[in-house]
């Protein structure tokens, strides 16, 4: 495999985290750890982490009687704790604070600063702007945006601005983007919203300003001193700043540049597939291959969101329902791309009947078995090769759902398993086999059978729930399961009979 860079947005510092981030985040993770654990998944590089500058952040902060600096460094660990309690695997983690960032921001926009735009014209100038600025959005809206008046996101009456600012030339870049987009040279999932970002294009581009003077939370433009970045603009700059893009040392750029994935929520698709292009293309470099787009968890149809002041806190579903049901419940509501309307009750059936009656249940079910029936030891089947699931297939069609990052879709390819399994116990019914002992071979079969399973399901719920799988795989004295690549391990008769099993606790224990 090839190297694999994937980033979530970085979260405005503004906000506690909640369970809308923790689903980026989440879906960030699986795919991360799904690539690590194939052949050259060593490669794998995986960013978040925190946007700290801005006119939001600069009132939050206030709000708070704080400095702004000590704001970014209370709400930034309460990410960084959140995504430590929900086993994010993230290689790094960027604050757009960090001098690391702030310097490469300043010699990325000293470049930029020299260079033209496809046109011809030069990138940055100066001009008097005013306009409509959301504070919610970190950006100016335009009237015919407004509903009654108010941010259609956020329900609140933008501020009228006015002042002189550096603006960066977006408009001359309206051709070459469509070209990119439409040539798949930079992909945009699902198609609907690249036929969003198409639309929107078709109707022009609008140049940008890249500075605010009234605001003084960010970092200053090294060409312009009394101004400060415009809060958006270094914010995209972190998936290569944190690379080291615009430092002494790119070797990690030069190895993970351009990013494989980059997922974002669709309130922020015009950021990352209009302004991003154009600065990569403005510094001339590659664009990432591909961006995936997702919905909105909803409460009462509204999206979840400080603002609306209706969120969940990740630390309260850990808290009652443990870390990797926890991780379950966030991100198997609803197929990734859309919106899913979430209900707080919904969480304990879901429990219920996904994992204490599904894969918790099984687990018990089967190791109860082994350890009944073979004394704790996995029998010999008479013959190894002999599997009734087409175990080949489930694995094709798991493999195709992370390719194209159904993961909802892979959720349920493992809970049809499970039910597949459950089902074939029914019907051996070794209950049954036990009582005769020239069943002996059947039941020694049907109970390798059912071990085995156990550890395919193990493997494929791995980058969901990372705990439960290694949990699983302890249980049938599996210790290194995980340090082999998935390839070698889909194919069946992994698990050796003989074995020492042990049975254990409850995996999910009823709600
Ligand atoms: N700071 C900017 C992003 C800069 S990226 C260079 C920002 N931050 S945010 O914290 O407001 O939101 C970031 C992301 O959080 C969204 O794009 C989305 O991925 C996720 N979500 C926030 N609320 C969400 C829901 N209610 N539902 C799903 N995802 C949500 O925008």
């Amino acid at each position: 495999m090839k190297k694999y860079y994937i980033t979530t947005p970085i979260y405005y510092v503004n906000s506690q985290p909640h369970i809308g981030h923790a689903y980026t985040t989440l879906m960030a993770d699986i795919l991360a750890r799904f690539h690590r654990q194939l052949l050259g998944g060593d490669r794998v590089w995986f960013l978040t982490g925190t946007d700290e500058h801005g006119a939001k952040v600069e009132q939050a902060a206030k709000k708070n009687n704080v400095s702004p600096q000590k704001f970014c460094d209370e709400v930034s660990a309460k990410f960084q704790l959140a995504w430590d309690s929900l086993d994010i695997s993230n290689n790094d983690f960027i604050r757009t604070t960090e001098k690391r960032h702030e310097d490469a921001v300043k010699n990325i926009l000293n470049i930029l600063k020299t260079k033209k735009t496809p046109l011809g014209h030069d990138i940055f100038f100066e001009k008097e702007y005013e306009g409509l600025y959301c504070v919610g959005c970190e950006a100016y809206l335009k009237e015919e945006d407004l509903e009654n008046g108010l941010c259609p996101n956020h329900q609140t009456k933008p501020e009228a601005v006015s002042e002189k600012n550096w603006f960066f030339r977006l408009s001359d870049f309206r051709d070459i983007i469509v070209k990119k987009i439409s040539k798949g040279e930079l992909k945009i999932l699902p198609e609907k919203r690249k036929n969003e970002v198409l639309g929107l294009l078709e109707g022009g581009l609008e140049d940008i300003a890249i500075s605010r003077t009234k605001v003084e939370w960010g970092i200053k433009l090294p060409f312009d001193e009394k101004q400060t970045v415009y809060v958006w603009v270094e914010a995209l700059m972190n998936y290569i700043t944190a690379l080291g893009y615009g430092s002494n040392d790119q070797k990690k750029f030069n190895n993970f540049w351009p990013a494989d994935l980059q997922l974002l929520g669709k309130d922020i698709l015009k950021f990352h597939a209009v302004i991003w292009p154009a600065i990569l293309i403005s510094l001339g470099l590659d664009l990432p291959d591909k961006l995936f787009v997702h919905g909105y968890l909803t409460i009462d149809g509204k999206k979840m969101s400080k603002t609306l002041g209706n969120t969940i806190d990740p630390m309260d579903l850990i808290d009652e329902y443990g870390l990797d049901a926890a991780r379950y419940l966030i991100v198997s509501q609803f197929q990734f791309g859309e919106d899913g309307h979430i209900k707080a009750e919904s969480f304990a059936n879901k429990y219920n009947s996904d994992l204490a009656n599904g894969i918790g249940n099984l687990t018990s079910r089967v190791l109860s078995m082994a350890e009944k029936y073979f004394d704790n030891v996995v029998p010999a089947p008479k013959d190894k090769k002999h599997e009734p699931f087409g175990m080949k297939k489930y694995w094709e069609k798991y493999l195709d759902c992370f390719k194209n990052l159904k993961i909802f879709d892979a959720v349920s390819l493992v809970n049809s398993l499970s039910k597949a399994l459950d089902a074939f116990i029914a019907e051996k019914k070794p209950w049954e086999l036990a009582k005769d002992e020239k069943n002996k071979t059947e039941l020694a079969e049907a109970i390798y059978v059912s071990c085995e399973t156990l550890r395919h399901i193990a493997r494929m719920i791995y980058p969901i729930m990372p705990g439960a799988a290694g949990d699983i795989f302890s249980r049938l004295a599996l210790k290194n399961e995980l340090n082999e690549k998935l390839e070698k391990r889909m194919k069946w008769g992994g698990l050796k009979p003989g074995s020492k099993i042990n049975k254990g606790e409850a995996l999910f224990p009823r709600k």
